[in-house]
């Protein structure tokens, strides 16, 4: 049986001496952070603060901080894995005559049984359910939601994934963006333009209407990290996160709003987004490893609660990379590969460096075979989806290894020049969290080609050959190198 949520995740971690409990009595204002980011740096353990000042929840941090806890919790150890099988699952070719339907029914059962289960009243997050009208409903104020700088603009939900329903096409999203909370019923939701949320929210203002949401924290892990991958356009993020654990998640109705949310969830805050009603958001210390300014967001409403009894309060602390959010993108470069590749076959490889916060450097490594194929492959990548923020595009030759910067920089300086191999494209959209672009989400983008060049690219130097010594000696020293007793 697949991890069914964060408890069972926390046994796991435990089991396998990846998690500590601490037990002496820690501040969610400032205080778990700063612990949270020595741990992380120091590439420490998970972390279950079992005695939080003022609160009875626990709170899990660090708890995707390692490539070994990615692995415990999305159960595989390729993660390549998850993209071969969304490749697979497109290019099933679902019949329509009864005569296929009988020669496929084991794929399309086995397409079945990763859809999500169809949303029931009761699971493990209603123990508790409560409407914000009830003057005893959990609020904000009860749950330990951490301040992690000492110039946030206040507490932020940093791990919670927000529930939103395409108003038109009815798709399922869940995405993981901050919230600032406001008072006890109110937060704003960070959803930055490019996002599936914010284009929810957008399609809902220009209808005149408030968008239901909900803030759901802790589920089992593949939802924790669906929320976080960029999943093909479209496709239902619930559905994402079955065919990671290879079993359709369990969904509940919202009491108060028409919403289904991961039964397995730990806390629950049923509401909506009033998408005109946008106030001040920020500052917040971010991953780039400075506070993103202050910029209007739309302001959340909880108008109910369904929560575990015992729920575990997950969060995460960002910063200057490496912290826990660089271990999780590792994984969506390794699970999105395949996917790339399904689009651009000669793509060997493909690396987002985690000091270059995932949306500032790609490195992608190529099996060249017609000019101005880098180029061509830059500008796939830069349509792609949430790739499209990406900042700069190195393109190597397939054999440099995209994952040593070392590799990366001798081709760069080797095989590029920089009048002809650079491209500057001006007007771009960039990501929003990026300092340097001149204006908020609208910038450039730099695409280096840094591949050997061809005749056919008009290159008509010699092309010098790469040093390596000759098989001969190469065998000689192996089969003496023990003599040498170096
Ligand atoms: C810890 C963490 C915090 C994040 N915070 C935000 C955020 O505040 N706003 C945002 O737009 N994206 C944020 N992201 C990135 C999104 O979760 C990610 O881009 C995701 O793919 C969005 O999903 P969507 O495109 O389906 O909406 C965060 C990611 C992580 C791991």
């Amino acid at each position: 049986m697949p991890i069914g949520g964060l408890g069972e995740f926390v046994d796991i971690l435990e089991e396998n001496g990846e998690l500590k409990r601490v037990q002496a009595e820690v501040d969610p204002d400032l205080e778990i952070a700063e612990i949270l980011r020595r741990v992380t740096y120091a590439r420490g353990p998970a972390v279950l603060f079992e005695n939080v000042l003022g609160h009875e929840i626990s709170v899990l941090g660090n708890a995707f901080g390692s490539m070994r806890r990615l692995e415990l919790g999305l159960e595989m150890k390729d993660f390549s894995e998850i993209g071969k099988r969304i490749a697979e699952m497109t290019k099933t070719n679902i019949p329509s005559g009864l005569l296929g339907k009988l020669k496929r029914i084991p794929e399309l059962s086995k397409m079945a049984s990763v859809f999500p289960k169809e949303p029931s009243d009761s699971g493990p997050v209603t123990e508790y359910v409560c409407a914000a009208s009830s003057a005893d409903c959990t609020t904000f104020d009860d749950l330990p939601i951490l301040k992690s700088w000492p110039r946030d603009a206040g507490r932020f939900i940093t791990f919670g994934m927000v529930a939103t329903r395409h108003p038109k096409t009815g798709v399922r999203n869940l995405g993981v963006y901050r919230m600032q909370i406001i008072d006890g019923t109110h937060a704003l939701v960070h959803w930055q333009k490019h996002k599936r949320g914010a284009e929810h929210g957008d399609i809902s203002r220009d209808d005149g209407e408030r968008i239901p949401a909900a803030i759901v924290i802790g589920a089992e892990p593949s939802t924790i990290f669906s929320a976080v991958a960029p999943v093909p356009e479209g496709m239902d993020k619930y559905l994402f996160s079955g065919i990671t654990r290879r079993e359709g998640i369990k969904t509940v109705r919202c009491k108060t709003i028409d919403l289904d949310v991961p039964a397995n969830a730990e806390i629950v805050l049923e509401g909506y987004v009033d998408p005109a009603n946008l106030q001040d958001e920020g500052p917040f210390g971010d991953h780039t490893g400075y506070y993103t300014p202050v910029e209007p967001y739309p302001v959340f409403t909880i108008t109910g609660v369904m929560m575990r009894k015992n729920p575990i309060y997950l969060a995460t602390v960002v910063g200057k990379p490496v912290l826990e959010d660089a271990y999780i993108g590792k994984v969506i470069e390794r699970s999105f590969l395949p996917l790339i590749q399904m689009f651009h076959p000669e793509v060997v490889d493909f690396s987002m460096p985690p000091a270059g916060w995932f949306q500032g450097l790609a490195v992608v490594s190529i099996k060249k075979r017609y000019p101005g194929q880098a180029k061509k492959v830059m500008m796939g990548l830069w349509g792609m989806g949430q790739l499209s923020l990406t900042k700069t595009i190195i393109v190597v030759d397939g054999e440099i290894d995209v994952h040593d910067i070392n590799d990366v920089i001798w081709a760069m300086t080797t095989r590029a020049d920089a009048a002809r191999d650079t491209v500057i494209i001006g007007g771009a959209p960039t990501d929003t969290l990026d300092p340097a672009s001149p204006l908020v989400n609208f910038g450039s983008k730099m695409g280096i080609d840094a591949t050997q060049k061809t005749p056919e690219e008009g290159y008509t130097r010699e092309i010098q050959r790469p040093v390596g010594p000759d098989e001969g000696t190469s065998d000689l020293v192996d089969s003496r190198w023990d003599e040498y007793r170096i």
